[in-house]
């Protein structure tokens, strides 16, 4: 969580870690850990303050210690915010979803 100096909730970061890697490729060993970023938010009034970046600094840092190697992010594709957020913090892009109803 990321507070004001007066205590206010300004952003949050939620992950879950998982046992085995889901990123294919990127798994060498059986008992690696990830870390799947399910939620991040920043409060609007308070956006391009270095919050984000920071949630997602401590996020990695705790989760490092925790053992995890790698973190995933799935984002809504048409969310070009965060796109451009990601790449900037040096995430690059590993997958893709297509949909169809039926
Ligand atoms: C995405 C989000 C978390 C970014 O938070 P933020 O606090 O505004 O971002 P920061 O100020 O920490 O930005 C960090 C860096 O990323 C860059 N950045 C941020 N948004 C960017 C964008 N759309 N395109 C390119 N770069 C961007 C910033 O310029 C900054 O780089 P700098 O330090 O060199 O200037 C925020 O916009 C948000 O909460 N959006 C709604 C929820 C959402 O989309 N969450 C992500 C999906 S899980």
């Amino acid at each position: 969580m990321a507070e004001t100096m007066e205590g206010k909730v300004v952003g949050f970061s939620v992950a879950k870690i998982l046992k085995k890697d889901r990123l294919g490729k990127l798994v060498s060993k059986s008992d690696i850990k990830s870390e799947e970023v399910t939620s991040l938010y920043v409060d609007a009034h308070y956006r391009g303050n270095n919050i984000g970046a920071m949630l997602m600094v401590k996020t990695e840092s705790f989760l490092k210690k925790q053992g995890c190697m790698h973190i995933g992010i799935r984002i809504f594709w048409p969310n070009k915010n965060a796109h451009g957020f990601y790449k900037k913090l040096g995430y690059e892009l590993y997958n893709a979803t297509y949909i169809k109803e039926i």
